[in-house]
């Protein structure tokens, strides 16, 4: 095969086992299996499961992504791997399953951070990303306005990041609340086409004329929900599902199109890229659309598939890198559960090694 390599990329940070091929920016194939069902009774992720899940998983999804590109293991030519942030168990078995493969073929390895995989998701749906972008990433543990300018090369510049709960978070905790299923990201936006977006008033944190107008915060907007759920419940009637589903919903969304166009606007940037599993929901979508068109911004957002965690991002961060020259992972690349989002790749033990040169 001519030209740069296949890169195998696997994620396994959370509860999906995630596998994908992507060589010249152009996935090939990717399968990903989840554990979500496992989870569910508890109302949560599991690590302990979440990790024995893809020890399972792992072989099977990557023979799956292969089979759907139409290519064998000695077609890969690099692997890159989640390191981090995420669950140590989970990661761990990320990790060591792409040594495994870059070892037993002979190909580079490169450690990547997930909330990188995210930005990096958008370039497979629409080509490269504008240099520079403004970023919004909104996940089930992480909300973060980024500037970002070459991914593969340059620091990540956080404009704001959420005070307190991530925008997933919210939507899980109130989802729980209200007695939907986990996770409660898509059970809200399933109960909330049926709801009427202003049933109740819910506050807009942060978007005050003195407030950061990049930063989020939202576990106010979670306690505001519940307070309304709870006094609902104290008054002996069943809270409406569908209203309250759609106004966490509209809240969240104005919110976070509000702070996105406001930074592409504050920067004079053209281009606002929305990634990270919120970015799969409907009317965030709808609205980001709506107010980027209004402000003659251009709005990338993958495909909802692309949203989720999957292993397609990884292996486009690490396609990324590839072709940018990086240098791959040393051969003790570790885990790094709590890893700060700086540059795309993550080799925890050389950031160690140089911080204490
Ligand atoms: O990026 P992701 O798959 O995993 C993390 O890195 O956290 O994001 C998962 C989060 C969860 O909080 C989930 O409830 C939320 O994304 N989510 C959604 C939707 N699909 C997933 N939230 C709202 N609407 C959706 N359609
Ligand atoms: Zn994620």
């Amino acid at each position: 095969m001519t030209g740069s390599p296949v890169v195998l990329g696997i994620e396994s940070s959370c509860d999906e086992t995630g596998a994908g091929l992507v060589r010249d920016g152009v996935l090939l194939g990717q399968a990903v299996a989840s554990s979500m069902d496992e989870h569910a009774r508890y109302g949560g992720v599991v690590p302990e499961i979440a990790a024995r899940a893809h020890v399972h998983a792992m072989a099977p999804v990557i023979r799956e992504a292969l089979d759907r590109a139409g290519l064998s293991l000695a077609d890969v030519g690099a692997v890159a791997v989640t390191a981090g942030p995420g669950l140590s168990g989970a990661l761990q078995v990320g990790v060591a399953a792409a040594k495994g493969y870059a070892f037993s073929l002979g190909v580079p390895l490169y450690g990547v951070h997930h909330l990188a995989g995210h930005v990096a998701a958008a370039t497979l749906d629409g080509g490269p990303l504008p240099n520079p972008s403004v970023v919004l990433v909104v996940s089930g543990g992480h909300t973060s306005l980024l500037l970002v300018r070459d991914l593969a090369r340059d620091p990540i510049v956080h404009l704001g990041d959420t005070l307190d709960d991530a925008a997933g978070e919210c939507f899980d905790k109130v989802a729980r609340i209200l007695r939907l299923p986990y996770p409660g990201g898509p059970a809200i936006d399933r109960a909330a086409r049926d709801g009427d977006p202003h049933a109740v008033r819910l506050p807009r944190p942060l978007t005050g004329p003195r407030d950061d107008p990049y930063a989020f915060s939202f576990s106010g907007l979670k306690t505001a929900a519940a307070r309304w759920v709870e006094a609902h419940r104290t008054a002996g009637t069943e809270p409406h599902v569908p209203d309250a589903a759609a106004s966490l919903q509209e809240a969240v969304a104005d919110v976070l199109t509000r702070k996105a166009v406001r930074a592409c606007t504050d920067h004079g940037i053209g281009t606002l890229v929305v990634v990270g599993g919120v970015a799969a929901n409907s009317r965030v979508r709808a609205l980001a659309e709506q107010r980027c068109a209004a402000a003659g911004i251009t709005l990338r957002v993958p495909a909802p598939r692309l949203c989720t965690d999957n292993g397609a991002m990884v292996a486009a961060v690490g396609d990324l890198l590839v072709r940018a020259g990086a240098g791959p992972a040393p051969a003790e690349l570790s885990t790094d559960p709590s890893a700060p989002l700086e540059y795309a790749a993550l080799t925890p033990l050389t950031r160690a090694r140089a911080v204490a040169a």
